[in-house]
Formats: structure tokens, sequence, C-alpha cells
């Protein structure tokens, strides 16, 4: 039987890197995760083995696409708070740019030259058109934007130089996790509003604001477009395919095509709350917990030591009783269900 391909997943254990590794392997493929820790967990690799490196080494790179007979990339790693970016420009670039650069001069001495680009909507600045075109970036307002463009710019320049076929999908607010509850959202500091607005919600977050109601939209708060990472991870996948099939690749914007505005993202967290409050009463077996907190003596959580609620568990758990110490939940609950559904509202592919 012939060997399954091997994809080479950098920040493989980050958010949406762990859920790309999932699809991976569900399509067939075995994800080698290359990744530094930094932000990422190693709870979240469970999919193919770990390299734990820095994409700054090109070596390190080199020789993992060299002992897994690597036949793709997905790029991942990268830092992405937009506003550190603002203050630490230096500390994207380097990573950003100089790690991707590390990346493809690894791939190129391994004749690796398939890769999938994690991109984002901030190539396109304050683009105000709806729907954005692919055609409007480059207007990128933030040093995370600028350096996700201008790592555009570069795989174009080894696409045409070297044959390096790559997408570079854009996306703007990924959203959800998967259904197991094994991984999800998982940041410290947490600064993404649905994870923010789900621990306020639990009580472990307590100066939650909405920054900005004087934009020109309905209500004033800023509108988005949220994808699900499962969708998001589906279509990482499908990339990988078309360029094993000899596609060029491209760039190409991912979203479900409806924007939703803070309130409104706030508001349908409240219902769904509302509705799942006292109804997720599962309690199910015995996957790890990495993230500790302390049981009182009834079995319930008293605290999250790190102020964090399980992202699968964020729609609709806050009620419920809690495994035990040291354990979460390894199948779905209600409100995570539920939340699949909410996150992906209009898109046509929301899933149940
Ligand atoms: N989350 C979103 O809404 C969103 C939207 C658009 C684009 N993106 C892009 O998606 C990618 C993943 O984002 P995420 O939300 O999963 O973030 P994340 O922080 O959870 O994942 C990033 C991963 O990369 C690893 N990493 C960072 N620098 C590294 C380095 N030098 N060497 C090796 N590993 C390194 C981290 O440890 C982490 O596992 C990023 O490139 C981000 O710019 C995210």
């Amino acid at each position: 039987m012939s060997k399954s391909p091997a994809i080479l997943v950098t920040g493989g254990a980050g958010y949406i890197g762990a859920h790309c590794c999932k699809a991976l392997s569900e399509a067939g493929f075995v994800p080698v995760c290359f990744d530094n820790l930094s932000t990422g967990h190693r709870g979240f690799v469970k999919w193919g083995p770990i390299i734990e490196g820095d994409v700054c080494d090109t070596k390190r790179l080199a020789d993992a696409i060299a002992t897994h007979e690597v036949v793709a990339v997905m790029h991942f790693a990268a830092f992405s708070q937009v506003g550190e970016s603002v203050h630490a420009p230096q500390k994207y670039y380097l990573n950003n740019v100089c790690g991707t650069v590390s990346l493809l001069k690894a791939m190129l001495e391994q004749k690796c030259n398939r890769l999938v680009f994690s991109s984002t909507g901030a190539v396109y600045g304050n683009a105000g058109r709806d729907p954005i075109g692919e055609s409007a970036a480059g207007v990128a307002v933030n040093p995370y934007g600028v350096s996700k463009w201008m790592i555009e710019q570069i795989l174009a320049d080894y696409r045409a130089a070297y044959g390096m076929n790559s997408f570079c999908l854009r996306y703007f607010n990924a959203c959800g996790a998967d259904l197991s509850g094994s991984i999800g959202e998982l940041r410290d500091p947490e600064t993404h509003l649905i994870p923010r607005a789900m621990m306020t919600l639990q009580g472990h977050v307590s100066d939650f604001a909405i920054f900005g109601d004087d934009y020109e939209t309905p209500d004033g708060t800023a509108i988005r477009d949220y994808i699900h990472v499962v969708d998001l991870a589906a279509a990482h996948v499908r990339a990988i395919d078309a360029l094993l099939n000899g596609s060029p690749g491209g760039r190409y914007n991912l979203g479900t095509g409806s924007g939703f505005s803070v309130r409104q993202v706030l508001a349908a967290i409240e219902q769904r709350c509302r509705a799942l409050r006292g109804k997720c009463t599962e309690l199910l077996d015995d996957v790890t917990c990495e993230v500790g907190y302390e049981s009182a003596p009834d079995g319930r959580v008293r605290r999250w030591r790190r102020g964090w609620p399980r992202p699968t568990c964020a729609a609709g758990c806050m009620s419920g009783p809690f495994p035990a110490k040291g354990k979460i939940r390894s199948s779905p609950c209600r409100g995570c269900a539920a939340f699949r559904v909410y996150a992906t509202p209009s898109s046509g592919m929301a899933r149940k």
C-alpha cells in the first residue's frame, strides 16, 4: 500500500493550524506540525508528528521536509495581533516575513514547490467596499497586514522565478471550533470578540468593551465577516488538492459573504446562551485537559486558573456541571453544536 502523502503545517499547534491538521488527516494526508509553541499548544497536535522548531531555522525546516518526504506546505506560523504589530513592527516583520523567506529557502532546497499561505483580510486595509474583491488588496494599514501583503508579493515572485506554486487564502475572522471539543481558540491574553464575550459571560473577563460605536453601520459598530474554522480548514485542504493536481494557485478570499456587527454578534451570543442555560449537563470522559482549573468539592469548576473556558464549551456550558479536574469533554455538547450553526449563520455552509 502506498504511503499517505505528508503535508508540513507550520503553526500546526495553533488555532487554525490544528483544525487544518485534523482536516488533512481526515482527507488521507499525514500532517507534520512544525511549531515553536510561542502561541500554540502541544496538546492540539493529535493527527501527526510535531517538530518543535522555529520557521526562521531554515536547516531544521529543510530536514523536516526531507525526513517526512513532504509534498506540500501549509503555512500558518505568524504573529497576528494587529495592535501589537503597530507598537512592535520589527517583531512582525522578523517572524512573519523573514520566517516565510526562511521557509521558502528550505522548500526550494528540498524541491518542494507547493504552498498554501494563510493570509488575511488585513491586506485590504480600510477598503470601504462591500464585498471586497481580491484586486483591492495592497493598502494594508498596520504592520501585521503589511507583513502578510509583503509575503504575498514574495510568493508571486517565487512563482515566476522558481515555479513555486502557492495559494494565498485571505480571511477576516475565523471563529468556532471542532466538535471534538479537543481543539479551539485558546489565547492568553484573549483579544477576539467571540471568546472574550463568552469569557465575560462566564465571569472571567471584567473589562469587556466595544471598541468604536460610531462607524457608518446601522448600529454604529464594526461589521466583519466571520467564517467557521472547520470551513476554513476544508478550504485549505482543497487548495492542497488543487496544487497536487497541478494548479499554479492564486489569491482568494475565504468568507461567508455576510458581515455581522459587533452588536449583532453579542446579541446572538446572549440569545443563544439564554436558550441553552442549564441544558448542557453531559459529563464526558477522559481527555486530559492542559489548561488547569480547580474543582469544588461537588465536582463543579470553581475557578479557571487561567480564566479560560474550554473553547467548544463556550456556547452553552456555563451553567452546567463541568467534568472533574483533569478532564474535559471529549464529544460535543448541545451548546457547541448550536454555536457552530450560529457561527456561520447565512453562509450556506452551516453545519448541524
Ligand atoms: N484567527 C483569525 O481570525 C485569522 C484571520 C486571518 C488570518 N489568520 C492567520 O492565520 C494564521 C493562524 O492564526 P491563528 O489564529 O491560528 O493563530 P495562533 O497564534 O493560534 O497560531 C499561530 C501558530 O504559529 C506558531 N508560530 C508562530 N511563530 C512561529 C515561528 N516563528 N515558528 C514556528 N511556529 C510559530 C504559534 O506557536 C502558533 O501555534 C496566522 O498566520 C494568522 O495571521 C488568522
